[in-house]
């Protein structure tokens, strides 16, 4: 189809009100460097927070403070709801929606013999099903908008995998493939859908890798140190925002880990 035939293939926006996005897990780590790259492009943003209220009252502080519109916090728990009332909540504030960031997830981890097998499903459930459940609640708004974008955060476990990690790897290696079928169903009403691919990046998450494992995963980087949150936050909004012209892709920010 031509960018004449696609009224929403050419990434404009209505010219007198900025885009509003959505981030899930947007109260700590990567998701929080995401919310506050897109509140500094002026985007409006809403995001989910799970347990850490606290967390997500201060970031609405901090981006209220520094003169942008107050972010929309809101309680969303990925491994059993399915992001409707999310989704409602963002309509409700603003009226449209047309950038979803899916952020959240867990990591649990151990050997294929050694990891409950319950676990084992609870990571997939969290990290891929909880994402198709949010992003299937979102699609119909973000249609109805001039130029919607769906950014997926996988991990570079996802593609190059991990000893114990079958369970991260085997969600957010589904992720890609999840993002590539969407991409392909959504292109007809102008939604780009892209992945983001992490390496080790600071964050609680990885708060806990000793330093002697940290030395070791390093020297496997070809940028021999861990990512920041905000250089995660910058590419995502890139892939958000910018990259108007790529859907279905992978973006790759691990350092180098998985060449
Ligand atoms: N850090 C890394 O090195 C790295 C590398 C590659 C990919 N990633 C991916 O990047 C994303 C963010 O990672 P991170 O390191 O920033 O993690 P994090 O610091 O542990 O933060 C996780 C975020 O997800 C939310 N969350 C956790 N469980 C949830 C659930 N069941 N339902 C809804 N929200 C939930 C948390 O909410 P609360 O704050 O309320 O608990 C928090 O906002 C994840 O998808 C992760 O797999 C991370």
């Amino acid at each position: 189809m031509s960018a004449e035939g696609n009224p929403r293939s050419g990434g404009d926006t209505s010219a007198d009100e900025s885009r509003v996005a959505l981030v899930t897990g947007g109260s700590r780590g990567l998701g929080a460097a995401i919310v506050r790259a897109l509140a500094s492009r002026g985007l409006r943003v809403a995001f989910t927070y799970r347990e850490r209220a606290d967390l997500a009252e201060e970031l609405c502080e901090e981006l209220a403070e520094s003169g942008g519109e107050r972010p929309l916090a809101l309680r969303f728990d990925q491994e059993s709801e399915t992001g409707e009332d999310v989704i409602a909540a963002v309509l409700k504030h603003w009226g449209r929606l047309d950038s979803l960031v899916l952020s959240a997830g867990i990591w649990s981890g151990g050997r294929i013999d050694r990891l409950d097998p319950e676990e084992w499903w609870r990571v997939v459930e969290v990290d891929l099903r909880g994402v198709y459940r949010m992003a299937r609640a979102a699609v119909a708004a973000l249609g109805d908008g001039p130029a919607g974008s769906i950014t997926i955060v996988s991990s570079t476990i996802g593609i190059a995998g991990f000893p114990g990690d079958t369970a991260y790897s085997s969600a957010k290696s589904g992720l890609i493939g999840f993002g590539r079928s969407l991409a392909k169903e959504l292109a007809g009403v102008g939604t780009r859908v892209n992945v983001i691919a992490p390496g080790f990046v600071e964050s609680d998450a990885t708060a806990e890798v000793s330093d002697a494992a940290r030395e070791r995963l390093s020297s496997r980087l070809l940028i021999d140190r861990f990512g920041r949150a905000e250089e995660i936050g910058a590419a995502a909004a890139f892939l958000s925002e910018d990259a108007t012209y790529s859907t279905g892709t992978v973006l790759v920010c691990d350092g180098g880990f998985s060449l």
